[in-house]
């Protein structure tokens, strides 16, 4: 069987329990401590100067290649074109784009710059997979170093609407660069549409829906295969943490808090994307609306750190900050706090143990490739006496969960409202729509994710153009 060998910027910590947040992070090594091989990326360092070098651990049947990245690397490849340019448009936010031709360079050049270092660790019959808009390039540079092995590329982020991708300036190059992949995954059929829509009419390349389900795509002079492939997790390992995690400390805190209070709550790194401000709004609103859920109800919201390097990151915690303290002034009681919010990180086990405690879970991104909370916090319900989801449609994951109240996140009293339904919603309705959606979790786990999109790249047929030689490691 060959090697899997997954390639991403960020590499889980290598911790039990896994990292608290993070799509890729939980989706992937899950995936992986399954299959066993590599995981390559980033080691999390910022080195002032010198020679990065590659650090490997085992752990079981995974080894973790790791390397630092210089200071101006950093900057340009990470904080610069990946998180200040193509983050916002990806995420719809052109209003937020920044570029800069450097950054751009440098995202290239440390594109390139990896795939190098990746080479000597490869053997002839390894599969590839790359995650994430950090490595958009990262086919490319490894065809130009001679790898002939077969390379897939997941998009854990949404994929843009062409008139939205326009706003990068380097958008051709991108995406000529993944069509140097042999099989793309999107989240969702939005996400593969907007991208077929963009090789249709700006790249004038053509697509073809095959009878195996997978879309061609011809372009630039290249063939490839895309598709979608909606990430899961594993619910029922999630619904055994919560229910382990029922009596601990946390929950106990939490509840002796509450005094018998219903809670609502929310999991987000602190991103603009996620639609925070909205969402307090519209929990103010039910207030305002509803005086008999004051001193009923608290909110938690859990937003651990991101990327506080970046302006409209501190900009989006300053606003938030503002608000909660703004909501909480107007109505806290002395025995009652409104709106908890909590800027820090927490382990997973705890979080689903929280979610289990809490009866609504409130998820209300403005954008978002998928939205692993969503499913986690389904995941965590106690089977007999389930939450309800509060969903934006505009998370990928509203495509699978119709079980939950789909909301639009620029509609404060839609939301509102829909908080209000989420409180007093009785039993029956609860575990009908949490049963519908745990069958659509069990049934699309991240196994058979995972094993969809290996699966898919078995099939499409390796490009095997004149390359040069590769000169790789052997054993
Ligand atoms: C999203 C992205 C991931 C990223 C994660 C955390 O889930 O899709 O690629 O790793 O956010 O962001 P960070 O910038 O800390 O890696």
């Amino acid at each position: 069987m060959s090697r899997l060998i997954i390639v991403s910027n960020r590499v889980a910590p290598i911790s039990e329990g896994g990292p608290a947040a993070g799509g890729l992070a939980v989706g992937v090594y899950d995936a992986l401590k399954e299959t066993g091989g590599m995981w390559f990326g980033w080691s999390g360092d910022v080195l002032a100067s010198g020679q990065p070098q590659i650090a490997l651990e085992e752990r079981g049947p995974v080894t973790f290649a790791t390397i630092g990245l210089l200071r101006r690397d950093y900057d340009q490849y990470y904080r610069g074109f990946s998180n200040a340019t193509l983050w916002p448009a990806f995420h719809y936010r052109a209003d937020l784009v920044q570029y800069d031709r450097h950054e751009y360079e440098g995202y290239s050049r440390v594109n390139a710059w990896l795939a190098q270092q990746l080479v000597p660790l490869l053997r002839e019959d390894d599969v590839i997979w790359v995650h994430d808009y950090h490595l958009i390039p990262f086919a490319q540079a490894l065809r130009a170093a001679g790898v002939k092995n077969r390379i897939g590329f997941f998009l854990h982020i949404p994929f843009p609407a062409s008139q939205v991708l326009l706003a990068v300036p380097p958008h051709r190059e991108l995406v000529q660069a993944l069509c140097a992949f042999d099989l793309l995954g999107f989240q969702t059929r939005p996400d593969l549409r907007a991208f077929c829509d963009y090789i249709v009419n700006e790249a004038g390349g053509t697509t073809a829906l095959q009878p195996d389900g997978l879309t061609r795509i011809e372009a630039f002079g290249q063939t490839l295969c895309a598709g979608d492939y909606p990430i899961g997790v594993y619910p029922d390992e999630i619904a055994e943490l919560a229910r382990a995690g029922e009596r601990g400390k946390p929950v106990r805190t939490l509840k002796s808090t509450l005094h018998g209070r219903k809670v609502i709550m929310s999991v987000d790194r602190l991103d603009y994307s996620k639609g925070l401000v909205e969402r307090f709004r519209a929990f103010e609103r039910l207030l305002d609306h509803t005086p008999a859920q004051r001193n009923k109800v608290s909110f938690v919201q859990i937003a651990p750190p991101t990327r506080a390097d970046l302006h409209a990151y501190q900009d989006i915690r300053l606003r938030l900050e503002a608000e909660s303290g703004r909501i909480n002034g107007r109505y806290a009681e002395l025995d009652w706090t409104p709106i908890w919010y909590i800027h820090r990180q927490y382990e997973r086990a705890v979080l689903a143990a929280l979610f289990r405690a809490s009866n609504v879970g409130y998820v209300t991104p403005l954008r978002d490739g998928m939205n692993l909370v969503a499913k986690e916090y389904v995941s965590a319900q106690d089977p007999e006496d389930p939450g309800v989801l509060v969903l934006s449609r505009f998370a990928g994951a509203a495509q699978e969960l119709s079980g939950a109240l789909i909301v639009n996140p620029l509609d404060i009293d839609g939301m509102a409202d829909a908080l209000g339904t989420a409180l007093s919603m009785p039993l029956a309705e609860r575990l009908a729509r949490y049963q519908d959606m745990m069958a659509q979790l069990r049934e699309n786990n991240v196994s058979v994710w995972r094993d969809r999109f290996m699966r898919d790249l078995g099939r499409v047929s390796v490009r095997q153009a004149s390359l040069p030689p590769l000169e790789r490691a052997q054993g």
